[in-house]
């Protein structure tokens, strides 16, 4: 069993901007609040907030997570509900030294009754954002695209995660061309990455649309990688597919 049937708050984290850690978050909490779980993606973008675009709601926008660590707001209120099971609890717009470790660790211990999954959509970078999600997670998903640049990221994020004492880390490689990434060995980005596979998402003109508000249609190619990775983070045993690899 992967993250298995208990709740868990997931960091997605890279090191590097680009790679589709928002997009992964947004397509894959879809996924999961689709088939019946409640999820809560959280922005750790401090200041660059992109998750309330991406999933239409950024009109809706009122209260942050900063709010709720400074006692301005009651938690429930702070998150935005985007459909029936799926919710967004946005960025601050500045940064604060009220932000730490600790205060923000027990902001989302405050959602973690309510949720069967919390994504934490960490920042590129390795300050702020990934060091307050790398402490409030209890596993991490590493994003890599198949780029020797994103790989050195990525593994420089997971090596940072375990650090940050978290023992689950698994990666997803993002944006996968057949064509393109003929020459690439996913063995050997899971190598340097350090982190055991949870899959592979292909290159995609739907996801990509997805990202301007197009409707992604459920079963192109692209969101059927989520789907599987989707029932993976449930427990449930699905294969790679060896074509991809
Ligand atoms: N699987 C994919 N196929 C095509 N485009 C993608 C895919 N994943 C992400 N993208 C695109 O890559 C860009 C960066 O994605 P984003 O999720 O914002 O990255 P990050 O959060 O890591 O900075 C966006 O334009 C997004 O639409
Ligand atoms: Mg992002």
């Amino acid at each position: 069993m992967i993250f298995g049937d208990k709740m868990s708050v997931i960091s997605v984290a890279s090191a590097k901007g680009g790679v589709g850690k928002s997009t992964f978050c947004s397509c894959v909490g879809k996924m999961l609040a689709l088939h019946d779980k409640s999820v809560l993606l959280v922005d750790m973008d401090i200041g660059v907030r992109s998750l309330d675009i991406l999933l239409g709601v950024s009109e809706k926008t009122v209260y942050n997570w900063g709010d709720v660590i400074k006692n301005n707001v009651d938690y429930r209120k702070a998150v935005i509900q985007v459909s029936r099971n799926l919710f967004l609890l946005p960025a601050p717009i500045d940064f604060s030294e009220d932000y730490t470790t600790e205060k923000f660790s027990e902001c989302i211990d405050k959602y973690k009754k309510d949720f069967d999954f919390i994504f934490l959509d960490a920042p590129a970078g390795l300050e702020s954002g990934f060091t307050l999600s790398s402490k409030a997670c209890d596993s991490a998903i590493i994003i890599s695209t198949p780029d020797n640049i994103s790989i050195r990221a990525a593994s420089y994020a997971c090596e940072n995660i375990r650090k940050a004492g978290v023992g689950d880390v698994r990666l997803v490689v993002n944006k996968f061309n057949k064509r393109l990434h003929k020459k690439i060995n996913v063995d050997e980005i899971i190598d340097v990455v350090g982190a055991r596979l949870l899959g592979i998402i292909p290159d995609s003109q739907e996801i990509y649309a997805g990202v301007n508000g197009e409707k992604i249609p459920y079963d192109c190619k692209g969101n059927s990688a989520f789907l599987r990775i989707s029932k993976r983070l449930c427990g449930e045993n699905i294969p790679f597919r060896a074509k991809n690899m």
